[in-house]
């Protein structure tokens, strides 16, 4: 943190390999290392620096998943790092505490960049948010949880041969380990679960479908815990969960077979996508945790009748609204200020979502009803269940910039990657 309370990270997106197997080499990137990158910690109200430095054989990008930031800074496709250059982002964190992350973005190869191993945790606190009890000691009892899986060949060499939606791979990591463990020395547990896979949705629960807390989703807090037994997150979702463990016990996170609705019989997962992600084991003694507070976090109700435009998304195949990703073609003007609702729908028997830079949404309603409480809060991504018509509420404040557009995309990066993806200028 310099004096001016700037704070400044680096990072080098290069080239490393990876053991996923003992003694199978797997060519990886990562951010500063072989695989994934570091976590990156601000508060709101810090004014944040980073250089982003590309040690790659190709043009990359840095993309703020999630971040509420000026679009020249959100390392979109049109801030792509050429090889051996560096970019200098800077902006203040001015969004509720929330667990957000990072991923290149360079068009039309974001599926790749990504499957290779680039990714990171980007944590924002809140210093003005009142203690609501949840875990923070960092690695501790509020761990990072990012699964990704992947096909790796015999040789070690990564597999990117995928289906409809990607690649739906059989080697799944957590924090770029097979078979993670986590020894736990406190009552509760918060995880900070992300879905970091190309196309692979989670239903994440544990072996003894034990109940949970929710306390989070994309954007931030939930208004109150939500008690359940399942977590669904698409790619690129986040939710925060708080578990309580018994002295001694070992209880396995895993990820059972999603709910994708009324996909085709090809796409539906089954007894074969159930895998445990990670183990938690509870030392003998384990350190009191406060209890998590029955409300966390208000959040302003946002609602069709304060909307000043509505906007209607069609996604089908590869194409939003009839149309492919152009990166010289603006998609949407959305005026500062404002508040839109989008009417998003899923025209296809496979699943697609939702990602729309800058801002956090609220779903208003799905199909015309009321959005299940783990999607209540804030949201920057959305899984589209085929044939549903969800909508979407969100406004644009803060920045405006008429020259730099910001992305909104299916976040199936396969998808994203091959033109399911339009640009929105704020004016
Ligand atoms: Cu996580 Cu436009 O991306
Ligand atoms: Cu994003
Ligand atoms: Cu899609």
């Amino acid at each position: 943190v310099a004096a001016d309370g700037t704070r400044t990270f680096r990072l080098t997106a290069q080239e490393g390999s990876t053991q996923f197997t003992p003694g199978v080499d797997t060519p990886t990137w990562g951010f500063d290392g072989d695989l994934l990158g570091p976590t990156l910690r601000a508060a709101r109200g810090e004014k944040v620096a980073v250089e982003v430095r590309n040690d790659l054989p190709e043009t990359t990008s840095v993309h703020w998943h999630g971040m509420h930031l000026p679009a020249a800074m959100d390392g979109g496709p049109h801030q792509s790092v050429e090889p051996g250059a560096t970019w200098r982002p800077t902006w203040r964190i001015d969004q509720p505490a929330a667990t957000l992350w990072y991923h290149p973005h360079p068009h039309g190869q974001t599926q790749e960049h990504v499957y290779r191993g680039l990714a990171g945790f980007f944590l924002l606190d809140d210093p003005a948010a009142p203690d609501v009890g949840l875990p923070t000691e960092y690695g501790v009892d509020d761990v990072p949880v990012v699964v990704q899986d992947r096909n790796v060949d015999r040789d070690g060499s990564l597999d990117m041969s995928g289906g409809e939606l990607g690649v739906l791979g059989s080697l799944v990591t957590t924090n770029g380990v097979r078979g993670a463990h986590l020894p736990v020395t406190t009552q509760r547990v918060r995880l900070r679960l992300l879905n970091g896979s190309t196309a692979r949705t989670y239903a994440f629960g544990f072996a003894d479908d034990r109940r949970f807390l929710q306390v989070a989703s994309d954007g931030g807090l939930l208004t109150e815990p939500l008690p359940t037994t399942r977590v669904q997150l698409s790619p690129g979702e986040r939710a925060e969960v708080v578990v309580t463990a018994s002295p001694g016990e070992r209880v396995r996170l895993r990820s059972f077979p999603p709910d994708l609705g009324r996909v085709v019989a090809g796409f539906a997962m089954g007894a074969q996508d159930t895998f445990d992600v990670l183990e938690l084991r509870a030392a003998p003694d384990l350190a009191p945790s406060p209890e998590v507070a029955p409300t966390l976090t208000t959040l302003e109700p946002m609602s069709a009748a304060d909307a000043d435009v509505t906007r209607t998304f069609e996604l089908e195949d590869r194409s939003i609204n009839g149309r492919r990703m152009d990166m010289d073609r603006v998609d949407v003007t959305a005026e500062l200020g404002t508040t839109e609702v989008w009417e998003v729908r899923n025209r296809n028997a496979f699943p697609h979502s939702l990602h729309v830079h800058d801002v956090q949404m609220r779903v208003l309603d799905i199909d015309g009803e009321a959005p299940p409480a783990a999607l209540a809060g804030a949201k920057d991504t959305v899984y589209l269940a085929p044939n549903r018509t969800y909508r979407l509420i969100m406004r644009f404040e803060d920045y405006a910039d008429p020259d730099t557009p910001y992305m909104f995309h299916c976040h199936l990066l396969l998808h994203e990657d091959q033109g399911m993806m339009g640009q929105l200028v704020v004016v």
